[in-house]
């Protein structure tokens, strides 16, 4: 299967490639489990991380996969880089490509940050989340800890819970399910869910209603930074008791439902403790996985044929 020079975001992605990437994470991830013994398919490649939104788990993860494959990984964030003396995304991007990195994996704020950036340079870039639009390798290891516990990634009830809206998680995952044919639902207040049609979901504002039947719970964060000023719900207690994922919102579910949430928690908002923490729960092996998730990427995207 021919891996793409870029990995922007679900749409239009090759389902093939995406299955010969999560079958070579379960290598990965089984590898990891039983030592850890570095690789060698990216010696002599070079990764730059360019995170200019914060990040604790894409971040790592991005560099923890590229050193297990024996890359040299460099990272970079706003606050210690020349943006802040006034320097645009195009002419930081530049720069670091004067450098000859084999890739650059981007955070931005801005939707579309690094589809512009991709046109515009040869290195490979991969899209590490851009504002509300995409965040496709988050889509990638939730699929990986779904097949894993489903035993399959078709015939799903899948339900993206909460503030959908601003969720970049939830787009990625819609676009790869309704590609892959799973049921997907949005569920949540209305002031906080996307068009639904559009992504091939259907819309729930109960959460009896959306959680009937659902073989996968996504619980999302209530993205406060980006609904600031927007009044979009009267309070977080009230959010929370209506929309709030507990052990009593989740009997609505399958019996065998998973509960899965991209991280960062607010707990006691969007999910109970006694849900984050119970046997359900596949917070941290979404973790685990997506370092797996983005070794197999990185690999498939990077290594050069004649590399062990
Ligand atoms: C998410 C993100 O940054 O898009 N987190 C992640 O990458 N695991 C979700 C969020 O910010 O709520």
């Amino acid at each position: 299967m021919k891996s793409p020079r870029h990995f922007l975001g679900m749409k239009g992605v090759s389902l093939p490639f995406l299955i010969d990437v999560l079958d070579t994470a379960q290598d990965y991830y089984d590898a990891a489990r039983r030592e850890h013994i570095k690789l060698t398919h990216l010696r002599g490649k070079t990764i730059i991380n360019v995170f200019f939104e914060s990040s604790t788990r894409t971040r790592t993860s991005f560099e923890i996969a590229g050193k297990r494959l024996s890359a040299d990984v460099i990272n970079i964030s706003t606050a210690s880089s020349s943006v802040t003396k006034g320097e645009t995304l195009l002419d930081t991007v530049k720069t670091l490509e004067a450098m000859n990195p084999d890739a650059v994996i981007i955070r931005h704020s801005a939707s579309g940050a690094p589809h512009y950036v991709a046109e515009r340079l040869d290195t490979a870039v991969i899209n590490a989340g851009d504002g509300a639009h995409e965040h496709p390798t988050q889509a990638l290891l939730d699929a990986y800890t779904m097949r894993k516990h489903c035993g399959r990634l078709h015939g799903l009830v899948i339900a993206i819970c909460g503030d959908v809206l601003h969720s970049r998680v939830a787009r990625s995952n819609a676009i790869l399910h309704a590609a892959l044919g799973n049921e997907v639902r949005f569920v949540g207040p209305r002031t906080l869910l996307p068009p639904a049609e559009v992504f091939g979901a259907r819309a729930f504002d109960s959460l009896e209603a959306g959680l009937a039947g659902a073989d996968v719970v996504m619980v999302l964060r209530i993205q406060r930074e980006r609904l600031e000023g927007e009044r979009r719900i009267a309070s977080l207690r009230e959010y929370s008791r209506h929309f709030g994922i507990s052990e009593r919102s989740l009997r609505a579910a399958n019996p065998n439902a998973i509960v899965m949430h991209p991280g960062p928690m607010n707990r006691g908002v969007e999910i109970s403790s006694d849900v984050a923490d119970g046997p359900r729960s596949l917070v941290l092996e979404q973790v685990e996985a997506g370092v797996a998730v983005r070794m197999a990427l990185l690999k498939h995207m990077l290594a050069t044929e004649a590399a062990a």
